[in-house]
């Protein structure tokens, strides 16, 4: 029977420190424990999960991971036990060990025309290999881990970009969307659409109001805001019967919803931005809600009152 220095190395720290913790019964048990193993014939009865277990504990195990951890490390368990931790031994780097059972991932970002940027630090920056104790694997609650990123004023290429984790803290009106997470509407890793949208958004603030133009936002609301001109229900945004939605959105060169929206949340009612971008100009908005309608006195026109 081979004596393993590895774990005779350990044994005695553990043994001290079970001395210590008369109390703390895991100590102790990993002490027995370890006795244990060190007495086994270790080529032949020790498996990986008989002390690795923990990484396959929690709620959501990744399918390989329980099945055996030579579908993506190459550790020869003897030299491993005996010797101590030699590396990770990948028997691929990531992503190229993941592509290949996810292949159809691979094709996203080969294929899409948007790619999220986050794809470049590994898809371990989200996921976990072995188990996690949230859907699909996640590291982190998935609203928590896209805030964890997005919580800087400026980009990876140094421009300025929305702080979104500020922006929710300071709101008073979040889109409820949002509340459930930033999958709802964003996809993580690639998408065919802008800002990597579940689907079409313009970009820019003058874009022509066909339907089609705005088929993300229809996902969830009735495109009858946009397209009827006289409404007693299609929005609430109008002066008696007359869409003021449709006033703002009509022909070619209309102004896009985040030209009065912030579509992920607000200081104002009905999600209305204080100020817009326009080039290197921040035009207020000022809008006040009041009961039965509202005032805007934007930069581009005097001040204006709607009465439904
Ligand atoms: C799907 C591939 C895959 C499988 C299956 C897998 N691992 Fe891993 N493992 C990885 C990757 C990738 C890393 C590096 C993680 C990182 O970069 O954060 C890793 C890291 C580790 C680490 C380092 C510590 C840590 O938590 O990151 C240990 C220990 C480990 N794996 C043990 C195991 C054991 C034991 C099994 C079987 C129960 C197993 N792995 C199954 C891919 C896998
Ligand atoms: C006798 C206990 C024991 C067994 C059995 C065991 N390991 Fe480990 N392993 C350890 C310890 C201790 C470490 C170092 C601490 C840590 O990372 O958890 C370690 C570390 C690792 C690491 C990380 C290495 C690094 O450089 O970070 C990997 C990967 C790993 N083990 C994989 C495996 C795989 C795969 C098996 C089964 C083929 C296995 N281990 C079996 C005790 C063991
Ligand atoms: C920015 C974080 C992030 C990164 C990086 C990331 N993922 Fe994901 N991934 C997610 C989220 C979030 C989901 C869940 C999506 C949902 O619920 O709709 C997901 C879902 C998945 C799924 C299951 C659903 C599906 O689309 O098939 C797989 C498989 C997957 N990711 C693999 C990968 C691989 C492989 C990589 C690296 C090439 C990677 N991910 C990188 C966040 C990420
Ligand atoms: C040996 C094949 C294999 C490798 C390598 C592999 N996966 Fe998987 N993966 C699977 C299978 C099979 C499933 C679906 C079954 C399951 O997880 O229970 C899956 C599911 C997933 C899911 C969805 C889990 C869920 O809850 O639905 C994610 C995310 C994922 N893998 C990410 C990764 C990442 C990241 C890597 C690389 C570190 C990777 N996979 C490497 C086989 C693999
Ligand atoms: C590891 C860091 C990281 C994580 C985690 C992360 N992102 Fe990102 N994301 C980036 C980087 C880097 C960019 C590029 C812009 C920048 O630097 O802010 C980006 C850009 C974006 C963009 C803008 C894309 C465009 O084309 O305009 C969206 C939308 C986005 N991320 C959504 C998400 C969502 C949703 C999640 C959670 C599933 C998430 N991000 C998690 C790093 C991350
Ligand atoms: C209701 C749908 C919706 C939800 C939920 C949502 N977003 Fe967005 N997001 C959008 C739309 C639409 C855009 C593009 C318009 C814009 O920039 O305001 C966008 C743009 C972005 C951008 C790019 C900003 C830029 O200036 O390029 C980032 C980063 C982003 N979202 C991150 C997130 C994060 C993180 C979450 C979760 C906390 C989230 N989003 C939740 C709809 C959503
Ligand atoms: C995933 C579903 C979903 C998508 C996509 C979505 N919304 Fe919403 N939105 C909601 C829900 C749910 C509410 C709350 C109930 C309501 O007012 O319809 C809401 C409310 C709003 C409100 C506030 C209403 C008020 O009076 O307070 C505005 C403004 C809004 N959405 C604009 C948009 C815009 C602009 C888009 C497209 C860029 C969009 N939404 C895309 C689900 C969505
Ligand atoms: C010119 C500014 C402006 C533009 C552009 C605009 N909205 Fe609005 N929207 C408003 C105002 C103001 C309200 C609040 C109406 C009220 O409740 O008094 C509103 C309300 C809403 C509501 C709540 C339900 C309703 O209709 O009252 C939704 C949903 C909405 N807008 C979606 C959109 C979408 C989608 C777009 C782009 C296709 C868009 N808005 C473009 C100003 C605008």
């Amino acid at each position: 029977m081979e004596k393993s220095l590895f774990l005779s190395a350990l044994l005695p720290f553990m043994l001290l420190l079970g001395f210590f913790n008369q109390d703390n019964t895991t100590v102790n048990e990993t002490a027995v424990y370890l006795e244990d193993v060190s007495q086994k014939p270790l080529a032949e009865e020790l498996k990986c999960s008989d002390c690795h277990s923990d990484l396959i504990e929690s709620a959501v195990v990744h399918g390989p991971a329980s099945q055996s951890c030579d579908n993506c490390h190459n550790v020869d368990i003897k030299e491993h036990a005996e010797n101590g931790a030699r590396g990770l031994n990948l028997v691929k780097e990531v992503p190229e060990l993941c592509y290949t059972c996810h292949e159809e991932i691979k094709t996203d970002l080969s294929s899409l025309p948007q790619v999220h940027l986050a794809m470049n630090s590994g898809c371990t920056s989200c996921h976990s290999p072995h188990s996690s104790d949230e859907k699909n694997i996640l590291v982190a609650q998935q609203k928590k881990l896209c805030l964890s990123c997005h919580n800087k004023d400026v980009t990876a290429t140094g421009e300025k970009t929305v702080n979104i984790k500020k922006l929710l803290s300071y709101s008073k009106v979040v889109h409820p969307p949002v509340e459930g997470g930033c999958v709802v509407c964003h996809q993580p890793h690639a998408s065919q659409n802008n800002y990597l949208l579940i689907s079409a958004f313009p970009k820019g603030n003058y874009v022509p109001a066909v339907r089609d133009t705005f088929a993300f936002c229809w996902e969830c609301h009735d495109s009858d805001l946009l397209e009827v001109a006289q409404t007693t229900s299609a929005t609430n945004f109008r002066d008696g019967e007359r869409n003021l939605h449709f006033v703002h959105m009509n022909g070619p060169k209309a102004r896009s919803c985040i030209m009065c929206h912030n579509v992920h949340a607000s200081a104002n009612e009905h999600l209305i931005e204080d100020k817009v971008k326009f080039g290197n100009w921040e035009l207020p908005i000022r809008y006040i809600p009041n009961e039965n309608g509202g005032s805007c006195f934007p930069g581009c026109h005097a001040e204006k009152t709607y009465t439904r």
